[in-house]
């Protein structure tokens, strides 16, 4: 019984969800989170970025990203690491300073370089690079773009392969489940890692989906096998599923439940596909409506922990496409 276990029995490695220091004080989250048959991987929520993890440049702070990975591992659970390369969540010194190719390619060296070797063989998996993508499929800009062009992606892999090898590493985004344009910048990533001859091992599909307009379970298992094509693994790294308006009616709520049955159910369809992660279980402890006010119940369980339609039949694998 539980989440974990159901994928296990599957033939999958996991299932986990995003968890961080926030939720140590909260007894009823921690009796779910450490249930081994519920969850066997965490995704640090917050406190592995960049912005946490070297405030300034070259003071290196992990003492929360730290207090998870001891809980997760003392509790026999596994750790996806997350992340190194992003545009977001950037400590100002990044951000804002005035960058040469050598010296912006020092920096990312030099964190990426620590903070993997700080966790060295504790991380399943690390999201190198996250969010690279616009929506049409071009590259964001960034400081790393305007800088480096693309070159910063094989960079960032190819230190990031060097530091901790036995991490798989993954490209990491949102939206390649729902906007063709955007996978096909995925699939192009993917290649020019490979191309550069550096090694990348998989490809997260974030999954922050939209009741009612989240694409079928055969339409989702086939741009998963895009990427199984290539030769990387798959996962959904941080599933949620959330209602564009509130309050929701019992049909909303069956909706839901039909589109994360999509989304897990394109997991088990695909060889490929090691894994889920959701981004919280709780409502309680969701980005959603902070981010998108007005929306949100994106999670699994309610604020009050009772288990939703969507966790009811994910657990039940209710066929519902
Ligand atoms: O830590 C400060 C705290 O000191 C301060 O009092 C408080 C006041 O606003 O802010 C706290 O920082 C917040 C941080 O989460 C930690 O709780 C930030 O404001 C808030 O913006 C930040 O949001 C996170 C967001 O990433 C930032 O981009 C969300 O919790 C987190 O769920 C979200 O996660 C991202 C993934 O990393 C990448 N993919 C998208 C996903 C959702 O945006």
């Amino acid at each position: 019984e539980g989440l974990h276990s159901l994928m296990v029995a599957a033939g999958k490695l996991y299932f986990g969800t995003a968890m961080d220091t926030k939720n140590f004080n909260d007894t009823a989250y921690q009796a779910i989170s450490t249930n081994q048959n519920e969850f066997g991987m965490f995704t640090p929520e917050n406190s592995q970025k960049w912005d946490a993890t070297e405030p300034q440049q070259g003071q290196f702070s992990f003492t929360q990203a730290d207090a998870v990975a001891m809980k997760v591992k003392s509790n026999g659970q596994l750790l996806r690491c997350h992340t190194l390369t992003w545009h977001s969540q950037l400590p100002s010194f990044v951000s804002t300073g005035t960058w040469t190719r050598e010296t912006l390619t020092a920096v990312i060296t030099a964190h990426i370089t620590n903070v993997m070797t700080h966790y060295a063989a504790q991380c399943y998996a690390w999201d190198v690079v996250n969010e690279a993508l616009n929506e049409n499929g071009t590259f964001r800009s960034s400081v790393f773009l305007s800088t480096l062009g693309p070159d910063y992606i094989p960079l960032s892999f190819s230190v990031a392969a060097a530091a901790d090898p036995r991490a798989k590493l993954y490209y990491n985004d949102f939206n390649l489940e729902t906007t063709p344009a955007k996978a096909d910048g995925a699939v192009a990533i993917v290649k020019l890692v490979q191309g550069a001859g550096v090694k990348i091992d998989g490809v997260g599909f974030q999954a922050h989906l939209n009741v009612g307009q989240t694409p079928s379970r055969a339409q989702l298992a086939a741009t998963l096998g895009r990427f199984t094509a290539l030769g990387v693994e798959v996962a959904y790294t941080e599933l949620d599923v959330k209602h564009p308006k509130l309050p929701t009616s019992e049909a909303d709520r069956e909706q839901q439940a039909a589109d994360y049955v999509a989304a897990v159910g394109s997991c088990l369809d695909v060889e490929g596909c090691v894994g889920v992660t959701v981004w919280q279980f709780t409502d309680r402890y969701s980005w959603v409506p902070g981010t998108f006010p007005g929306t949100g119940e994106a999670c699994l369980m309610t604020e009050d922990y009772v288990k939703k339609p969507a966790y009811e039949a994910v657990e039940g694998w209710r066929e519902q496409q």
